[in-house]
């Protein structure tokens, strides 16, 4: 077995060790001699089971992969492919861009030194990316939108409220009531799309208690069947978050996982904190990560990329506001919304930076 010389080298032994891009050695059977901890994790398997393993059996999936490591290995020619699709042990489909260096021992025996590093991790970044600039844009039409219809309704308001004084038919009268009811209604809706126009109050606030808050709220008005399951990670720290705004967003997410649940199912609140974590471009030091499960039918793939937009909605009584509401308070605490589903799990997954006192 190839021993990489690190026995007498801790230091280069440490760096493998804590390096997050995953590395493997194969021996020139292509048979598995080492790899490090982050190759475990991404292959979610040990190294003591892999030994010897073949290459075909941990990464599987591109033959033609294979055909190149080959031939890398007989003409000692290194080479380098981006966002290759391959499949762990357990199927799992990765994207990653690898390294294919081959070695020659001193001994003349050689190795093959696989690096890969997964990409999945940058596309989510440029999808997050998109996904902001997308609810900057579509708040700056909703606002501009807004704005300009509320001053008119104004007048119409005023305009019927001087009429109403001027009848003396009450059933005249009903008419101008039913123009200020409407216009009234409309105001209404146009509030809420412009979303909170206060600035949060920010304190600290404990995760859990705002949690708790959404929980009894919704458990007293879902049916009995809806269960709600705590996952609490007690070692999260207080958030620098405005709690009134926090139990909104997260009330609208959650009561909408139990409008889609119906009669019954389970809803999972969950907690986490994340170190170094990449929001957007902001890599932040601490994430405060709280996801909303729920084991419902899901949201259709044409519907997930819209449900963020203000009026997008699925329901006959819905209005298409509690997602964008939720989104923009998240935003105002430098944070973001996610969504990820498939019938039997979806998953919104608040993103809320903690070392943020701005
Ligand atoms: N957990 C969920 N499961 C299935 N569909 C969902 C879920 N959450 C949101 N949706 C879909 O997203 C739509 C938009 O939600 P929202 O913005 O809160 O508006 P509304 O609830 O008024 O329809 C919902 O109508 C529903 O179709
Ligand atoms: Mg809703």
């Amino acid at each position: 077995m190839v021993k990489l010389r690190m026995e007498n080298d801790k230091q280069s032994r440490r760096i493998l060790e804590n390096i997050s891009t995953s590395v493997l050695v194969f021996d020139d059977q292509l048979r598995l001699s080492y790899l490090n901890p982050a190759a475990q994790i991404l292959l979610a398997v040990s190294a003591g089971r892999t030994q010897n393993t073949p290459l075909e059996h941990l990464l599987s999936g591109s033959e033609h992969f294979f055909d190149n490591v080959r031939q890398a290995v007989a003409t000692g020619h290194p080479f380098t492919e981006r966002e290759l699709i391959l499949l762990t042990p357990d199927k799992r489909q990765i994207t990653t861009d690898v390294s294919v260096t081959p070695l020659f021992d001193k001994t003349q025996e050689s190795t093959v030194l696989i690096e890969l590093s997964q990409v999945d991790r940058q596309l989510r970044i440029a999808r997050e990316e998109a996904l902001m600039a997308q609810h900057d844009a579509t708040r700056d039409v909703v606002r501009g939108l807004a704005h300009e219809i509320k001053n008119p309704l104004g007048g119409l308001r005023g305009a019927a409220q001087l009429l109403a004084r001027e009848l003396d038919a009450p059933e005249l009268k009903e008419y101008t009531s039913i123009i200020i009811g409407e216009a009234d209604r409309l105001q209404n809706l146009l509030n809420r799309m412009l979303g909170p126009n206060t600035l949060p109050q920010k304190s600290d606030t404990n995760i859990h208690e705002v949690l708790e808050r959404v929980r009894h709220l919704v458990s007293s008005e879902a049916p009995p069947g809806i269960k709600i399951v705590r996952d609490y990670d007690p070692s999260v720290p207080d958030l620098y978050a405005d709690p009134e705004q926090m139990i909104q967003a997260l009330l609208n997410i959650v009561r909408n996982a139990a409008q889609a649940l119906g009669d019954k199912g389970v809803i999972t609140l969950r907690t986490r904190a994340q170190r170094q974590f990449t929001i957007g471009h902001t890599r932040h030091k601490l994430v405060a990560s709280i996801e909303v499960i729920d084991n419902g039918p899901g949201i259709a793939p044409e519907m997930l990329d819209k449900i963020f937009y203000p009026m997008v909605t699925g329901r006959a009584e819905g209005t298409g506001l509690g997602l964008p509401i939720a989104q923009a308070l998240i935003h105002q605490h430098g944070g973001l919304i996610e969504c990820s589903s498939h019938p039997g799990e979806t998953i919104f997954t608040l993103l809320i930076p903690l070392e943020s006192k701005a």
